[in-house]
């Protein structure tokens, strides 16, 4: 669905200028005592994002460390609930989200970000978004796991025709070409998943002590 409001963004702002900050990225890192980026999770619908998201979060936290998930379902249905499974909207999404998540890494959060995210260009576009500090982690299961893991019933409901635009069935997912980690969830446990994102989170994004 895309909206008057949407088009009316596409043609911008004129007359804005920039307001440096007086805070510095490095005074910023020092009192978050973390230098924070964005962990962006892509991968077909019933992969593991949320799931690793989630559990990555707690284990941050539980380690001293601020972290936030940005969850496609969530923010579905706030910030990006004008926006449906069209190619347009869902570059909308990843636009708004990469931005979202470009801000906070620069506060110093680590975000960790569960999106399917099919399309590179839009994928590559987040990363430009949050410059040096973005990781993209490929979640990948086959198409035949995720459809079998089916825990929303979305593929039956794809596959019956019940549902449009639904990815790896009636709308395509771009297979990361050049992933920073690759987790496959098809043969990984959970906690062994998370393992990996945290140790891959840790020497990214914390400083050591
Ligand atoms: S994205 O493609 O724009 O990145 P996002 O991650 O925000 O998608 O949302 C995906 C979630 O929306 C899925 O986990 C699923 O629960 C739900 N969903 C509903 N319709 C679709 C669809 N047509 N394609 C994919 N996911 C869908």
């Amino acid at each position: 669905m895309s909206t008057d409001n949407t088009e009316q963004s596409h043609q911008g702002a004129t007359n804005v200028t920039y307001v440096p900050h007086q805070v510095s990225a490095e005074e910023r890192k020092a009192r978050m005592k973390q230098k924070g980026g964005v962990l962006w999770l892509t991968g077909l619908s019933a992969s593991g994002k949320s799931t690793l998201a989630i559990e990555l979060e707690r284990q941050l936290h539980e380690a001293g460390h601020f972290a936030y998930v940005l969850d496609g379902d969530n923010l579905r249905h706030g910030l990006n609930s004008d926006l449906g499974f069209s190619a347009a909207d869902r570059e909308e999404n990843i636009r708004r989200v990469g931005e979202v998540a470009a801000l906070m890494a620069e506060i110093g959060l680590i975000v960790i970000s569960a999106f399917i995210s099919p399309y590179r260009s839009d994928r590559e576009k987040a990363r430009q978004a949050a410059r040096g500090q973005f990781r993209e982690v490929w979640v990948q299961a086959s198409l035949e796991t995720c459809e079998s893991r089916d825990p929303k019933g979305l593929y039956k409901r794809a596959r019956a025709g019940e549902i449009t635009d639904f990815t790896g069935i009636s709308a395509p997912y771009e297979e990361p070409e050049q992933a920073d980690l690759i987790v496959r969830t098809d043969n990984m446990s959970v906690a062994d998943s998370a393992k990996v994102l945290f140790d891959y989170a840790l020497k990214h994004f914390s400083i050591p002590a």
